[in-house]
């Protein structure tokens, strides 16, 4: 099978520097779909260091979507008050309901039958098929773009990038382990590949990296004039 260098390079990085979260499966166990759903919902709008708490309470609270699919709405609004945009907890509870209803308690592993649910759209049924399933799926969130525009330096200003950027996330995806791939995306865009001074130095795309060769690494990607 062929997998790119950077492909390569970038999962050699994610074993030994994945960040340890609560949601992530160790090393060697099965991932479970119903917490990477309720991670990747959580984390839509709200930090990682905020989630933390909320993403174990609503663990021990409900453990499997069935738990969550029988709780009481309010009670679901009650718990989430803290992370904002309830629209996200009404349709975590809704979606919670519709697999049960038309899964039998099973999130599917398609990204077209994860999209039919309430609250996911085309990223987190993505991350959901990549992460939880070992799908090969393409995920972009916004620290990949980053990390994306900054390893083939795009010029072309977000939003108008989003097309090249998902493109090229194609083409450096590989085939095995597309939800680690994606998380050490995420990692390097929040430990390495920062908006501000940046650690090339430190970064497994360093001799890869298009911006990094033409010194313009900080400055992307460039955002259009609201
Ligand atoms: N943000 C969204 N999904 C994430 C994940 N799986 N790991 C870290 N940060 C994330």
């Amino acid at each position: 099978s062929v997998i790119r260098p950077e492909a390569r390079a970038l999962l050699a990085w994610y074993d030994r520097h994945a960040r340890v979260l609560p949601w992530r499966a160790r090393r060697g166990e099965v991932p479970d779909p119903y917490r990477v759903w309720l991670s990747e919902i959580m984390l839509q709008q709200t930090t990682v260091a905020t989630v933390g708490p909320y993403f174990e309470a609503f663990l021990a609270r409900w453990p499997d979507v069935e738990a969550l699919a029988k709780a009481d709405l309010d009670e679901v609004l009650h718990a989430w008050a803290g992370l904002g945009y309830y629209s996200r907890a009404r349709n975590l509870h809704a979606c919670a309901g519709a697999v049960c209803a038309r899964h039998g308690g099973a999130f599917p592993a398609d990204e077209k039958e994860l999209q039919a649910l309430p609250g996911i759209g085309p990223y987190t049924a993505a991350a959901i098929a990549a992460i939880a399933f070992g799908k090969r799926a393409v995920v972009v969130d916004g620290n990949i773009e980053r990390v994306i525009a900054r390893l083939f330096a795009i010029e072309t200003p977000l939003p108008a990038a989003k097309k090249e950027i998902k493109a090229r996330m194609d083409e450096v995806t590989p085939e095995k382990r597309a939800g680690d791939f994606a998380q050490a995306m995420m990692d390097l865009g929040a430990a390495i590949c920062t908006p501000r001074s940046p650690a090339c130095n430190r970064c497994p795309f360093e001799s890869a990296c298009a911006a990094r060769a033409a010194g313009i690494a900080e400055s992307l990607p460039l955002k259009a004039p609201k």
